[in-house]
């Protein structure tokens, strides 16, 4: 199989793995007991811990282990919900983790004003500004977008936070490892990973909550992370993210030099086969390696079943239920028209993918669109 969906999920790095696995067969102490064994899985812990805040320029004590980006992101939220002030400023682009969450939130008196991107699927920081109200207790604009790797303003955006003095969240869940990120110079109050998406286990995640900022538990229990997250913690889990977190920052130049090198060979030969093919997101805010293209005329789900016939795989943004396609709600808010919208494809380039690997996904795409063609 080729994997070209890297932005769904990435492979185990080898040295993530190895270590993974000595833990798991050594070190598997509880870290709160006393003895060696246990103490050991501490270590461990906090040794993660200090790979994690490292990796996004902030203290070890400024880190949690969460059980991923889903996780993260409720972690935040929720505390809206506890809060005097429940009015939350999104965006109409987030993740399910946002927007769901928000919209169960509202029985428990949380409201929210998503706002809308341009054709790029760029926020505007002055339709942020708008949108805050008296009662506006948090801003949550995500870091880069998941489906078409626009990167938003944040550090602008956190700017207005600040001086009207609300928590301000982003979820850079799709962002480590491809851009770097300096959870200072952003100015965010909190920030959302996910091990899985930098070549580290799924199941795990971390939030970042600047010193000084107190959340409520979303989960209650031991005394764990700070007494903000209870439970017993994913030793396996937390080590192999936080050595994945360490060399997704130690070689996030190499690697996005790579990423934009596939993606211009990609975009060259791609050029070759179908010129009208149409590419979505900011074209320099974004996120290196994750290219959003329509194919027009051809619905995605026939070129994705073609492409999984030759041993591709990609992904759609749009939701395929029981054979209909519906249009992605990203590119929707986007403008891209239904038509469009439905023939659109997700290819997102990982580590391990090489130039000689793009010219085998374009030849597939190639004889995929004929045989479409030619059967219809
Ligand atoms: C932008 C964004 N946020 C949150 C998540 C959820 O992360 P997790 O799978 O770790 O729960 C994802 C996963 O696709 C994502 O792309």
């Amino acid at each position: 199989m080729h994997y070209f969906d890297h932005s769904a999920t990435t492979p185990l790095h080898t040295q993530v793995k190895n270590l993974m696995n000595e833990v798991g067969e050594l070190h598997f102490g509880n870290p709160s007991s006393v003895h060696s064994l246990g103490r050991k899985a501490r270590v461990l812990i906090e040794t993660a811990r200090k790979q994690m805040a490292s990796a996004i320029g902030c203290e070890p004590q400024e880190i949690i282990f969460t059980s991923g980006g889903t996780e993260a992101n409720n972690q935040v939220l929720w505390n809206v919900a506890r809060n005097d002030k429940k009015h939350v400023v999104t965006s109409v682009i987030e993740h399910p983790a946002i927007l769901k969450t928000l919209e169960h939130l509202s029985d428990f008196g949380v409201t929210y004003t998503a706002v809308r991107v341009d054709e790029n699927g760029l926020v505007d920081p002055q339709d942020v500004e708008n949108a805050i109200t008296e009662e506006t207790g948090l801003i949550s604009i995500m870091l880069a977008n998941n489906e078409v790797g626009t990167i938003q303003p944040i550090a602008d955006i956190s700017a207005i936070a600040k001086e009207h003095g609300i928590m301000m969240h982003s979820d850079a869940v799709q962002a480590l490892g491809k851009i770097p990120i300096n959870a200072k110079e952003i100015g965010v109050d909190c920030i959302s990973f996910s091990a899985h998406k930098f070549y580290g286990p799924k199941g795990i995640g971390t939030l970042f909550i600047k010193n000084g900022l107190k959340l409520k538990p979303l989960i209650y229990g031991g005394t764990q992370e700070r007494s903000v997250r209870a439970g017993t913690e994913n030793t396996i889990g937390i080590t192999g993210l936080g050595l994945a977190a360490e060399l997704a920052a130690k070689n996030v130049e190499t690697s996005a030099d790579h990423f934009y090198s596939l993606t211009e060979i990609f975009k060259e030969q791609l050029n070759n086969i179908l010129p009208d093919a149409v590419y979505h997101g900011h074209p320099n805010h974004r996120l290196p390696g994750l290219i959003s293209v329509s194919f027009p005329n051809y619905r995605n789900d026939l070129l994705m079943a073609h492409l999984d016939r030759r041993g591709i795989a990609v992904s759609s943004g749009s939701a395929c239920s029981s054979g209909d396609v519906k249009p992605s709600k990203i590119l929707s808010a986007m403008n891209v028209d239904d038509h469009l919208n439905i023939c659109t494809l997700r290819i997102s380039f990982g580590l391990g993918n090489t130039l000689e690997e793009v010219t085998i996904l374009t030849k597939a795409i190639h004889s995929s669109l004929e045989q479409i063609r030619s059967a219809a």
